[in-house]
């Protein structure tokens, strides 16, 4: 028909509902969203595909006007089935379906410089889960830096939690005593890894330098406060829910892809 129902409905996919990043972003998403007269739903997938294909192919543009992803395992063949305009948020997608997203190779060299500027000698690097897009990115950063510097790797496998992340440090640093720098992946398992050296006695940033990526709030509350490489989340957020507002008023507009920028926030971890 000449007249396209609308739902005043928006759909939010996060895949980690208990990492504060990403009640941030939703918070920044809802505070564009809500004084336009939009319902923004939540969708959690705890990081799993076959919970993210289910919650699309049940989100027909009977329920919703468009969505805002923030997954990377979801491809443009889910997508644009659902026939409504997505942004894709934090993690790139696809070049065919809008999005925002920081450069996390730059952040991550970055971060590296800086811990190298501090006088760290022997840095490893906490990495995310290698499926994931953000966490891929960060860890090629630090194999080229080391590379660069002809020093050598030490890498750790996370999966962007805290527990496991806590766990996995105090058996890197069980391991290998000299490491006095330690890049985690993001910010809760940088909280993870303060925790393991607590636990093991280990003073930071005197005997250990640990730098994360994201700026979630929790990081002031922690001692020593986490100095990090922080990600502008509210306006990432933001800028995600504008453009999908301006793609539901008139849906041919074009794709675009924004890159925000990412800010050193140093504060006590890192010497
Ligand atoms: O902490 C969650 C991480 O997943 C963030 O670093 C974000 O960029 C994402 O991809």
């Amino acid at each position: 028909s000449l007249f396209k129902k609308t739902s005043k409905t928006i759909g939010f996919l996060i895949p980690d509902i208990t990492n504060p990043f990403f009640p941030q972003l939703v918070r920044a998403v809802e505070d564009v969203m809500y004084p336009a007269g939009y319902t923004t739903i939540l969708f959690n997938s705890d990081e799993n595909l076959n919970h993210e294909i289910e919650y699309i192919e049940g989100m027909t543009s009977k329920y919703i006007d468009g969505f805002i992803i923030a997954s990377n395992t979801l491809h443009w063949e889910h997508l644009h089935l659902l026939n409504v305009p997505v942004i894709a948020l934090d993690r790139h997608i696809d070049s065919r379906i809008s999005s925002v997203v920081i450069d996390n190779y730059t952040g991550a060299v970055e971060a590296l410089e800086f811990m190298f500027s501090r006088g760290c000698k022997n840095i490893a690097h906490l990495e995310g889960p290698n499926y994931i897009y953000t966490a891929q990115e960060r860890k090629k950063a630090y194999l080229n830096v080391m590379k660069e510097k002809n020093l050598p790797v030490l890498l750790q496998q996370g999966n962007y939690e805290l527990e496991q992340a806590m766990i996995k440090t105090m058996h890197l640093l069980s391991e290998h005593p000299n490491i006095d720098g330690l890049f985690a992946g993001n910010d809760v398992m940088a909280i993870g890894a303060l925790k393991a050296a607590h636990k093991l006695g280990i003073q930071v940033p005197k005997q250990l330098s640990i730098m994360g990526f994201d700026g979630i709030e929790w990081g002031e509350t922690v001692t020593p406060e986490l100095t990090t490489m922080q990600q502008p989340i509210y306006e990432m957020g933001r800028k995600a829910a504008e453009l999908l507002l301006a793609r539901i008023h008139e849906q041919d507009l074009e794709v675009e892809h924004h890159i925000l920028p990412v800010n050193i926030k140093k504060r006590n971890s890192v010497k």
